[in-house]
């Protein structure tokens, strides 16, 4: 099928659609698991110059194997994104030599701000899923962009950190990651709070099967996670299990499913903060946040949360004076 048929075959589909700005490793992974997994149709939407085409021919091309009749397409021009049920933010740039944090934290706001109005135009009733780095703070950057009911725009970062935890936990016990359930809140970055007490193996809380030495290794390792793989892959980070985590929400949402997951969410009062996004464990269905869960957190615990707060609350200050 050529792209061109591919368009207006799209056109016509009445199934659920995700637009995902942003085709580099984790949109276009991400694209590949909806439409494998026979979620949703896909629009690969990336400033690259060909990029987002190529990698949707080549998907389309892969449904003669996988045997699915999901439609993705790639392009640069947003009007091919309109009525989409969600929009996916992963489009940004990586951190390069000789850059600083708030040169990054400049540049992917920027980024950010422009595909998030520009994508909505389009779709004003989607929601926002945002996957960009620095998370918390490229979520709340969104919301403010979109013009959206806070509800309506998510961050991802809370599944991956806890599907981290809870691949160490696993791996430590030799037991089943099926029956392994993680907790993680707060910001994604070194102070997220990763919460053993919250964290389980078929029901028992981990405090109950390890000694706290171990859960502290784990602790540590699942906050530096992210570095973790980017060192060992000298160029590029992760985007295998941020993609399945940004999936597992997008499927949440899109078929009202109602699960569980720690994500970046508003915050009115809960958890002793206001107006921030930070990870918390939310209910994700159709409308997007429907639901915020309030632990019951030790002083501990909360103070965590608090000083991890804190710096995502310093660098929204710092991305708004940065805004162009
Ligand atoms: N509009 C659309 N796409 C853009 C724009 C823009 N203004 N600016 C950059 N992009 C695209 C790039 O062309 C690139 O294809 O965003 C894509 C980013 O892809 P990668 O560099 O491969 O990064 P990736 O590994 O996918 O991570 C994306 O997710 O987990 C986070 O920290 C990660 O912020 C990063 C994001």
């Amino acid at each position: 099928m050529t792209s061109t048929a591919a368009l207006t075959a799209f056109e016509c589909s009445k199934s659920v659609r995700v637009s995902i700005i942003g085709a580099g490793n984790v949109g276009s992974t991400l694209g590949q698991r909806l439409v494998e997994k026979n979620l949703a149709d896909v629009v690969l939407l990336d400033i690259a110059p060909g990029r987002p085409k190529g990698l949707a021919l080549d998907l389309m091309e892969a449904r003669g194997v996988e045997r699915h009749d999901r439609i993705i397409i790639g392009t640069d021009n947003y009007a091919d994104t309109q009525h989409s049920d969600l929009i996916v933010v992963t489009a940004g740039i990586a951190r390069k030599p000789g850059m600083s944090r708030d040169d990054l934290l400049k540049t992917n706001a920027n980024i950010v701000v422009k595909v998030v109005q520009q994508a909505i135009a389009y779709s004003p009733d989607a929601v926002v899923l945002v996957v960009t780095n620095p998370l918390d703070v490229m979520t709340y950057l969104a919301w403010q962009a979109s013009g959206l009911p806070p509800q309506r725009v998510l961050g991802m970062a809370g599944v991956l950190d806890a599907a981290r935890f809870a691949t160490f936990i696993a791996l430590e016990l030799k037991v089943s990651i099926m029956d392994v359930t993680a907790m993680v809140l707060g910001g994604h970055g070194d102070l997220m709070v990763p919460l053993p007490r919250y964290s389980t193996v078929s029901g028992i809380p981990i405090t109950e099967l390890m000694d706290e030495a171990t859960i502290q290794r784990l602790v540590k390792r699942t906050r530096n996670g992210g570095a973790e793989i980017v060192s060992l892959m000298q160029a590029g980070s992760a985007y295998f299990a941020p993609a399945s985590s940004a999936c597992l929400m997008v499927e949440s949402i899109v078929y009202d499913r109602d699960r569980i997951v720690p994500a970046a969410a508003y915050l009115q009062g809960q958890y002793d903060l206001n107006d921030i996004f930070i990870g918390v464990p939310t209910c994700l269905g159709r409308t997007g946040v429907s639901q915020i869960l309030e632990l019951e957190l030790l002083s501990h615990e909360s103070e965590a949360l608090q000083a991890s707060a804190a710096t995502v609350r310093q660098s929204i200050e710092a991305a708004q004076v940065l805004l162009d």
